[in-house]
Order: C-alpha cells, then structure tokens, then sequence
C-alpha cells in the first residue's frame, strides 16, 4: 500500500501550482544528501568549530599576495579539510534533481542558492544565482568577471608565480569566488536576487536555517508582497511560522514526493 501523500505536501503543491512565479532560496540541508554537513545544527561545521568572527575579506584586501601564498600552500585545520574533501566528493543528490524537474516543467522559475558546491550545475540547473559564490570558480574583485578554476589556469598558467594574480580586463585583484565573511555580496549576484524575489508570489526554502542575511530577508520580501512561503526542511527555522505550508523531513526525500503530487496534480488538472 503506498504511503498516503502527507497534507503538507498536498497543500505546498497546490500552492505552487496556483503561483505564477516560484523561485527558491536555498542552504546547506540540499547537500546534506550529497555527504556534505551543514553549518548549524548537529554535525555542522560551526557547531564545531564555532562561527568564523572577524573579517576575512578585510585581511585578504590587506594582503592578498600573502593570502594568495597561504592559501595554495598551507595546510588548513582538520574539520575544514574533511568539509573540503566531502565537497570534492559530491554528487548531486534526488533533491538536486527534483529542483531540476521542476525547472524543466517551468514551474521553478529561478533557484538562489546559498551553497557554494557546484551540484545545482551539476544536476543540470540553469536558472541559478549563487549568491555566496561557487567554489569551483575565481572572481575579479572589481569588475565581478568570474572564471571556471580550470579554465583560469589555462588561461594564465603562469599566475601561481604572480601573486595575487590580476584581472586582465580592469587588473582587478582576482580571488576565489567563495564570499568571504565580511565581504559584500556582489553586486551582479544581489541585483539577480532582488529581481526575482520582486518577481516572485511563492518562494519555497530549502534546507536553511533562514539566519545569514541579506538571502535570510528574501523570503520576508515574498511575504510581505503577498506571496506564500514553502519550507522544506526537518527542522523548524524562524520562518517556519510565516509559512503557508511546512514540508518536514529531508530534501533528498520530501522534494521527490512534491514533484511527483506536482505532476500528479497536472496531469489530473485537478489544481
Ligand atoms: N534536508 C534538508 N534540510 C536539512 C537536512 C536535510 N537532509 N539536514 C539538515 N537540514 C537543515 C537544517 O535543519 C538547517 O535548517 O539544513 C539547514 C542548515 O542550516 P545551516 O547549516 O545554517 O546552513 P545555511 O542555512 O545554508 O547557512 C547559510 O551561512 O555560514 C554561512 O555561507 C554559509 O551559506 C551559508 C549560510
């Protein structure tokens, strides 16, 4: 006997599927399915090694060459090796896919992603802004052009002998595209973000504790402009009182069976 579809995704699906314009804010519980920890809660890399205080960006600008120096020689702490060596690893998993699914459907209209690994991509999501970077790329500091690694060291093969290694479109000091804490989200990111949330009537969060601003406030927009909230997460987070429906249990699971009540729904045109 399958499992009765839980309300919650009964009512999130029929929301969806009334809206004109559904995009999604994204976190680290996505990627837990992919053997990547989050940062809060159980397990997650600030549980264990605390909130990063201070402000990185500032010593970066302070002295990128020496940044530039550690950074590709030195060794980094333990916690942050095995969450470097979890991310290499990664896979897209069923959560990523679903979010592609719906893409394709254009029912999902863009995702903001909060995640820096790449497996939005890699799943075969297009309409993506990253709004803290994507590790796998490099970013001119100053005119915000953004490079994939491999191909920047193709292009300058010689740069680890330069440091810091400069744009060649405005000599821009380029540093990985990761936003470092302290650093402004760039400005072609947070512009993407502020028009799709201007755009949007339904925002479905995904896997984030709702805590790290401005993607925090994105969902507040959507609210207050008379739009509905959808939270997939196992947890509550404090936006979970402001939701129109809360999907529980975790992405690599609970975002399947929303887009398979989605299609069902479509199909049955019962919406
Ligand atoms: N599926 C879905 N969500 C999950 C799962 C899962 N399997 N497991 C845990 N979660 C949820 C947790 O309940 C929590 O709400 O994922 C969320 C993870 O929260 P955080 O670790 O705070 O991650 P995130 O919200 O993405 O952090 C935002 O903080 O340090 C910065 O740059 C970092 O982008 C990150 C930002």
């Amino acid at each position: 006997m399958e499992n009765k579809t839980p309300k919650s995704i009964l009512t999130a699906a029929q929301i969806i599927l009334k809206s004109n314009y559904t995009i999604a804010l994204i976190g680290a519980g996505l990627s837990v399915g992919s053997g990547i920890p989050t940062f809060r809660g159980a397990g997650g890399l600030w549980t264990k090694l605390g909130e990063p205080s201070g402000n990185a960006y500032e010593s970066f600008l302070n002295n990128p060459t020496t940044w530039w120096n550690q950074n590709l020689n030195s060794k980094i702490d333990p916690e942050r090796t095995k969450f470097r060596n979890a991310i290499e690893k990664a896979q897209p998993n069923s959560g990523h896919f679903a979010l592609v699914e719906l893409e394709n459907i254009n029912i999902l209209k863009h995702q903001i992603t909060q995640n820096i690994d790449n497996l939005h991509y890699a799943a075969g999501s297009n309409r993506v802004t990253e709004i803290h970077g994507n590790r796998t790329k490099l970013r001119c500091t100053t005119c915000e052009s953004r490079w994939n690694r491999e191909e920047f060291d193709r292009t300058f093969p010689l740069w680890q002998d330069v440091l810091p290694p400069k744009c060649q479109t405005c000599s821009g000091i380029i540093k990985p595209d990761t936003v470092m804490f302290g650093e402004p989200i760039p400005l072609s990111f947070l512009n993407s973000c502020i028009n799709e949330t201007n755009l949007a009537d339904c925002i479905l969060v995904i896997g984030t504790s709702a805590t790290v601003y401005p993607a925090a406030g994105f969902p507040q927009e959507v609210l207050s402009s008379g739009g509905n909230i959808i939270e997939v997460n196992p947890e509550e987070t404090p936006l979970s009182v402001f939701a129109a429906s809360s999907v529980k249990g975790p992405t690599e699971n609970s975002l399947p069976k929303l887009v398979k009540e989605i299609k069902r729904l479509i199909t049955n045109d019962t919406v």
